[in-house]
C-alpha cells in the first residue's frame, strides 16, 4: 500500500482535504495528515484522525512516537507528499527551504515526489512572488495540480480555486505510478567533463558542467531506479541517493563505467569525455620556454561504445554535443558507437547547453523518427528524455 502524507495548509479549501483524504484511501493509499497552525483555524486534527485512523502531525516538537523524530520518520516512509490545499505562504516556505513548522520541516527532510495543489485568491496566485516560487518548485521536480478558474471564497473571480479532488487523486496516482517505472533497474550515468593531465598542475578539459547528468540521475531516482553516477570533476551537487563514483580522466571513467555497467539495465553517457589526452604527461611542472610548444595527443577510448559492446543486455544511450542542428553527424555517431539512441544538443546556441540551466534535446533512435524536447530546464529535458525512452 502506498503511503501519502497529505499536508493541509491555511486555506478555506482545507475543508475539502477531509474528502480528499477519503478519496485517496478509496484509491488504495494509506493517508497521514499534517496540518499547519493556520489550517487548524479551518479544520481540526480529530477530523482527520477519525477519517484516516492515523495520528495527525501538527507540531514539530510533539511526536506521536516518543523518541522518534516524526518529521524524519514520516518523510522516509512516505511515497508521496501531497500539499493540498497549498497556501501561498506554505508553498513559499517549501520553495525557500524554510522549516519553521511541522509541514515545512517534513518537506525539507523529504526526498520523494512532491505534488502541490495551490488554492488562494487569484491576485495571490498571480503575484510574481507566488509564480516564482511555483517555478522554483517545478524546476526542482515538483508536480503541480493547477488551481481552477471561477468564483473563489472571497467573492472574487479568477484562477485560484483548489483543483477538483478527482484531478488531485488522478495526479497523485500518476506520481505514485511514476515511482515504479524504473523499479528494480540499475541505471548507470556518466556525467561531467574529464580532465586529461598535461603535467601535474595543468590539464585539458571542456565546458561541461555536469548539470545535465545530475538531472538525468535525479529523474531516474524519482522513477524508482538504483542509480550509479560516474562523475568527472564538477561542483554540481549530485542526488544524495545516487551511488557516486568520482573520476578525473577518461581512462578512469572508462574503467569505472565498465565495472558499473556489468549489471546495468540502462547506461546513459551524458559525460563530455575528452576525445584526446596528452600522450606523455610530464611529471612535476613543465617550465616555460622560448618558441612554440607542441603537445602530442593520443585518442581516448570511446567509452560508451565499449560499454555497449561489453553489455549487450543494457539499453545504452549516448549524448552528443553538436555545434549545429545537422543531425547527420549524430546519426553516424549512433551507428559507430552501437547505441540504441543518441540525444543531441546544439552547443552553438549560447542560451542552451554546457553551463546553462536550460537545454534542448533531439532524440535520435536506431529504430524511429527523431523527436525534440523543445527548450526546457535541464530537469525538464531529463524528464522528457526518460518519458521518450520508456515510451
Ligand atoms: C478566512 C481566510 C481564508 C484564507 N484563505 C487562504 C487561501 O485560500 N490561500 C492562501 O494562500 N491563504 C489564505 N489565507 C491566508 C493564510 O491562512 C495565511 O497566509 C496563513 O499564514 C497561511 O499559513 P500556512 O501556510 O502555515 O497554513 C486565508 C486567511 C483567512 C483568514
Amino acid at each position: 500500500m502506498k503511503r501519502v502524507v497529505l499536508g493541509v495548509s491555511g486555506s478555506v479549501a482545507a475543508y475539502r482535504a477531509a474528502d480528499l483524504a477519503r478519496d485517496l484511501m478509496r484509491a488504495g493509499c494509506e493517508v497521514r495528515v499534517c496540518l499547519t497552525d493556520a489550517a487548524q483555524e479551518f479544520v481540526r486534527p480529530a477530523l482527520f484522525e477519525a477519517l484516516t485512523g492515523q495520528p495527525c502531525l501538527i507540531d514539530t516538537f510533539e511526536e506521536p512516537e516518543r523518541g522518534r523524530m516524526a518529521h524524519i520518520d514520516w518523510a522516509r516512509q512516505a511515497d508521496l507528499l501531497l500539499v493540498a490545499p497549498a497556501s501561498a505562504n506554505t508553498l513559499a516556505k517549501i520553495a525557500e527551504g524554510r522549516g519553521d513548522d511541522m509541514l515545512s520541516t517534513l518537506a525539507l527532510a523529504y526526498e520523494g515526489p512532491l505534488l502541490i495543489a495551490p488554492a488562494m485568491n487569484p491576485a495571490m496566485y498571480l503575484h510574481p512572488a507566488t509564480q516564482a516560487h511555483l517555478k522554483t518548485l517545478q524546476e526542482r521536480g515538483a508536480w503541480m495540480v493547477e488551481p481552477a478558474e471561477g468564483d473563489v471564497a472571497c467573492g472574487e473571480n479568477g484562477q485560484g480555486k483548489l483543483a477538483s479532488n478527482a484531478r488531485i487523486v488522478e495526479e497523485s496516482l500518476a506520481a505514485l505510478a511514476d515511482r515504479t517505472r524504473l523499479e528494480g533497474k540499475h541505471v548507470v550515468i556518466t556525467s561531467g567533463p574529464t580532465q586529461e593531465a598535461i603535467d601535474d598542475v595543468r590539464f585539458l578539459s571542456n565546458r561541461s558542467s555536469g548539470k545535465m547528468g545530475a538531472a538525468v540521475a535525479q529523474v531516474a531516482l524519482s522513477l524508482g531506479a538504483k542509480v550509479t553516477v560516474i562523475s568527472g570533476p564538477t561542483s554540481v551537487p549530485l542526488p544524495r541517493l545516487a551511488n557516486v563514483v568520482r573520476v578525473t580522466s577518461a581512462l578512469e571513467m572508462r574503467d569505472a563505467a565498465l565495472t558499473a555497467a556489468k549489471d546495468a539495465d540502462w547506461v546513459i553517457g551524458v559525460a563530455a569525455v575528452a576525445d584526446y589526452r596528452p600522450a606523455n604527461p610530464v611529471r612535476g611542472k613543465m617550465r616555460r620556454g622560448e618558441g612554440n610548444l607542441q603537445i602530442e595527443l593520443t585518442p581516448n577510448p570511446d567509452i560508451i561504445a565499449e560499454v555497449a559492446s561489453a553489455n549487450p543486455q543494457a539499453r545504452v544511450i549516448a549524448f552528443a554535443a553538436e555545434p549545429s542542428d545537422d543531425l547527420q553527424a549524430a546519426r553516424e555517431k549512433m551507428r559507430r558507437k552501437g547505441v540504441h539512441a543518441i540525444a543531441v544538443n546544439d552547443v552553438s546556441r549560447a542560451e542552451i547547453g554546457f553551463e546553462s540551466g536550460e537545454n534542448e534535446l533531439t532524440l535520435l533512435r536506431a529504430d524511429g523518427e527523431p523527436s525534440s524536447s523543445g527548450r526546457r530546464s535541464k530537469l525538464g529535458c531529463a524528464r522528457w528524455l526518460w518519458d521518450a525512452l520508456l515510451g
